[in-house]
């Protein structure tokens, strides 16, 4: 995963993908209301693990925040945008797994759409909350693959697409298999997968990897994430979790499937 992030002529097209998402950051309810949760709680320090091409920060900024922020990503080409567009912010390319920052370095940190792209998400847990002050919040956002059944780096039917567009082409055979695998195998296998191999089970083969140029929603993602094995991690470390805006989201917030959840450390 980590070649297909690091390098530019394998994401082009997954970044022009996250960059769409750039036009709609502040005017989206969930983004919008999230970056204003975080902002409310007046941190000084704010740092974004996986902060891709920077729109968080500048979606934290429209929200009023005039604090510190520092945004890490392993992709350095984007980290080097970031530093010409937002100098009056920290940029440092660094992988999730080893944050290079003191313990208690930040009031927030927060991730958005990182956790289920990592391979060792247990790890990143550790290094996030260990850069957190004692009384400052881990915010992560994801979307909670186990509960809602999909999983759009796995492929479904017998090539990479949605079942719509492959009977507009007439490929019936694979469009049958597509529902099948969407609507019963993918959701069944998610569903065992945590029984199976424990907490933190990891996707080995995503589209990814093999249909770069697809750009499926999630089509990069490893781990089979679930708000459950975050919990379980958090109450194993004695640390509380919340959801601000509920554990399950409401519909007006258009983010269907999708966890803010805030761990505050002890
Ligand atoms: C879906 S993008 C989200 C970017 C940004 N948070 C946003 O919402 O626009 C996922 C980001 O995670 C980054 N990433 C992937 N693996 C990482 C790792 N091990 N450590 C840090 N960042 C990573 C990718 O480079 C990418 O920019």
């Amino acid at each position: 995963m980590d070649s297909f992030y690091r390098r530019p002529e394998v994401r082009a097209a997954y970044q022009a993908y996250v960059d769409k998402r750039e036009l709609e950051s502040f005017d989206h309810p969930f983004e919008r209301k999230v970056v204003e949760y975080l902002a409310a709680t007046r941190p000084r320090d704010v740092l974004e693990v996986g902060c891709g091409s920077g729109r968080l920060f500048r979606t934290f900024r429209r929200a009023g925040f005039g604090g510190r922020y520092t945004g890490t990503d392993v992709a350095g080409w984007l980290l080097a945008d970031c530093r010409r567009r937002h100098p009056d912010a920290r940029w440092i390319a660094a992988t999730a797994y080893q944050i290079p920052l003191v313990d208690g370095a930040c009031d927030v940190c927060f991730s958005y759409a990182v956790i289920e792209s990592l391979v060792y998400p247990e790890k990143a847990l550790g290094e996030m909350i260990r850069v957190v002050k004692p009384g400052g919040r881990l915010a992560l956002l994801f979307p909670d693959f186990v509960e809602s059944g999909h999983l759009g780096s796995q492929q479904a039917g017998l090539s990479p697409g949605r079942a719509t567009a492959k009977l507009a082409r007439g490929q019936w055979v694979d469009a049958a298999l597509t529902w099948f695998d969407e609507r019963i195998r993918i959701p069944r296998a998610l569903r065992r997968a945590r029984q199976r191999l424990g907490p933190f089970p990891v996707n080995l083969a995503p589209l990814a990897l093999d249909h770069p140029a697809v750009t499926l929603p999630d089509y990069d993602a490893v781990y089979l994430s679930s708000k459950a094995d975050v919990e379980d991690w958090a109450s194993a470390r004695g640390v509380p979790v919340e959801y601000p805006l509920g554990r399950h989201l409401p519909v007006a917030l258009r983010a269907k499937s999708w966890t803010f959840l805030v761990i505050t450390r002890t």
